[in-house]
């Protein structure tokens, strides 16, 4: 099975991704850390992407969709896609490469957003993301890396995002709806129930 999980920033789709990970036997690819590796590791495509995330732009669909084609080319398992396909473009290119079984929808508001993302902490080792909300600690509880706050989760990027989400991957949401495998998931409820939810959805 391969699912997407639809969404603004920081609706959950990467949290409730890493915990169906571990139950579900699906990959979980993320195109948001497939690129901050590339940024790590100083690569062209790190160098190029850095200037539209930092702003809070998209990276441009042909780089995206070479991305995710070499990464696809070892896959063995169910894919759950998080953060791709983000425009029509990228929908048309995953059509000709997968096919999509269910496309998870999470609904929240701009004010949770803020609210959550700002709060957002992720492991510099491992890549766990924590919120200062329940989280107190600096450093990762399952591997003791350091907590950072990622470049592109101020106020002003995140409201960049945000638009950036309603004008180019919000309309997937219809893109997906005709072909009837879009469920919605409210994401203001607690992380558990969401994930529960989801799961009944992959058993099908
Ligand atoms: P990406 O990394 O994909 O960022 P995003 O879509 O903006 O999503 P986020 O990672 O911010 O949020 P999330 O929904 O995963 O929320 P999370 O689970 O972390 O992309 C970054 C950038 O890369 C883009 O802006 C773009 O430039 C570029 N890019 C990536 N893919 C691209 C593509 N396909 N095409 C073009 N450009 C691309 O949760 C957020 C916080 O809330 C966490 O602290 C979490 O603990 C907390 N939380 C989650 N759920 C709950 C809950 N139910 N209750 C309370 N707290 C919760």
């Amino acid at each position: 099975m391969n699912l997407i999980f639809l969404g603004p920033p920081g609706a959950g789709k990467g949290t409730v991704a890493a915990e169906l990970k571990k139950t579900s036997g699906l990959d979980h690819l993320s195109t948001g850390d497939m690129l901050r590796e590339e940024m790590k590791n100083e690569t062209e495509l790190g160098k190029i992407a850095k200037e539209y995330i930092e702003g809070g732009k998209l990276v441009p669909d042909d780089l995206i969709i070479d991305m995710v084609k070499n990464r696809l080319e070892n896959a063995e398992a169910g894919i759950m896609f998080d953060g791709f396909p983000r425009t029509v473009a990228q929908a048309e290119a995953l059509d000709k490469i997968a096919q999509i079984d269910a496309v998870i929808n999470l609904t929240t508001t701009i004010d949770v957003i803020i609210e959550r993302i700002g709060g957002r902490r992720i492991c510099r080792n491992c890549g766990k993301v924590y919120n200062v909300s329940w989280y107190h600690k600096d450093t990762c509880e399952d591997c003791g890396g350091e907590l950072y706050t990622r470049a592109d989760d101020t106020e002003e990027t995140i409201r960049t995002r945000y638009d950036e989400y309603l004008k180019k991957t919000a309309p997937l949401i219809d893109y997906y709806r005709v072909k009837g495998i879009v469920h919605d998931i409210d994401a203001n409820g607690d992380i558990q129930t969401k994930v529960d939810a989801i799961s009944d959805i992959i058993k099908g």
